[in-house]
């Protein structure tokens, strides 16, 4: 089914989160059911959000960041008091912990909500609709921007790597991994991807693999296991990734199993690129080490399409990202530039430049 919006914000026929014209209901594209079916969810309310969010209907940072600024105007649409909303905001930035963006997007609905508090309901209402829309239009076009940023270090004939699902998929559209891929298959339609299955959710076989199948852009898949020999073959020529937070000295959570693709692609002379919207940027943050890491329920490893893969009984670890090291990153593609090498000097320089306008 496409979705059931007259004009989606993300720029294609499918759309991670939309909010409808009325400004009362959210749709969510349920990715858990990809690519076998897909379901648009109507979400009504903030807790509704929370729950799609944590469920992993939607998810992918910057997506997650939409998601977020949507369920505050059904939080804001719905309560009855001002502390309500703050009580359901603060739910949703904390519905999943790595990822910045949630609590940097709550965080800017909540100052549009305190900025109006005297206004009448309905005005309060589509004040905070016209800013959830307005991040999502900015979210679209910080990829496009880091896209064509990106691309034009990704030379004709490449074979890039990327790992987990960083498409318009993971964003409000376009993507950030994928929006340099897509931007540099636009220009040559001479770039080819590997996209690592990523367990235990498959993002990368279920749904990177389903949105670069559906733009024709040449993709194959490989289990998580098989990247040391194919960057032990040269097969490999860049690899690009996203980012779910970046900390102020350039260290970069991203999902689990990145960390290892940077060390092979530093040991094989590959170069290796994250691609993220400002927004992921968390300058607050001083290190890697300070970056919160989601560990989800044990059984999401240990059962493969709800049947059991392990014996009973057994318990599994599950962090749901890892840090890659700044020294390992050789630049960061944003909206604002390219940190060349993601130090803390080249972003506080991106810091201090301009954000485009969208
Ligand atoms: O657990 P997920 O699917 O939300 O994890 C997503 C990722 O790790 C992505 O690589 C990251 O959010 C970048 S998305 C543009």
């Amino acid at each position: 089914m496409s979705i059931p919006h007259p004009a989606p914000l993300s720029g294609a026929d499918y759309s991670a989160a939309e909010l409808l014209p009325e400004g009362d209901v959210a749709l969510v594209l349920d990715q858990r059911r990809l690519p076998s079916e897909e379901v648009y969810v109507e979400v009504r309310t903030g807790d509704a959000m929370v729950d799609a969010i944590r469920d992993m209907l939607v998810r992918g940072t910057p997506a997650i960041g939409v998601a977020a600024a949507y369920g505050v105007v059904l939080a804001a649409h719905r309560a009855r008091s001002d502390d309500e909303v703050r009580a359901v905001a603060a739910r949703i930035a904390a519905a999943r912990p790595t990822a910045v963006n949630l609590a940097w997007a709550v965080h800017r609905m909540l100052a549009v909500f305190e900025r109006h508090a005297g206004a009448p309901r309905a005005e309060r209402s589509a004040l905070l609709a016209d800013e959830a829309r307005a991040l999502h239009r900015e979210d679209v076009a910080a990829c496009r921007r880091m896209g064509e940023l990106g691309a034009a270090r990704i030379p004709d004939g490449s074979t890039i790597l990327t790992h987990c699902n960083a498409g318009a998929l993971a964003t409000g559209g376009y993507g950030t991994a994928l929006g340099v891929v897509r931007a540099a298959y636009a220009r040559s339609r001479d770039v080819r991807v590997l996209a690592c299955e990523t367990r235990p959710y498959l993002q990368g076989a279920r749904l990177t693999a389903w949105e670069l199948a559906k733009d024709g852009i040449p993709v194959e898949l490989v289990t998580d296991g098989m990247t040391g020999h194919f960057f032990s073959r040269g097969a490999i020529d860049a690899v690009v990734v996203g980012a779910d937070r970046i900390a102020r000295n350039g260290d970069v959570a991203n999902k689990i199993g990145t960390y290892g693709h940077a060390c092979l692609a530093r040991l094989h002379g590959v170069p290796f690129y994250v691609a993220a919207p400002w927004s992921t940027v968390d300058l607050g943050c001083p290190s890697g080490l300070a970056i919160p890491i989601e560990e989800r329920a044990s059984d999401e490893v240990t059962r493969f399409g709800g049947k059991l893969v392990a014996p009973e009984g057994v318990r599994a670890r599950h962090p749901a990202f890892d840090v890659t090291r700044a020294g390992y990153v050789t630049a960061l593609f944003t909206e604002r530039g390219i940190a060349d090498p993601p130090g803390p000097d080249e972003l506080e320089r991106l810091a201090r430049s301009p954000a485009p306008q969208a």
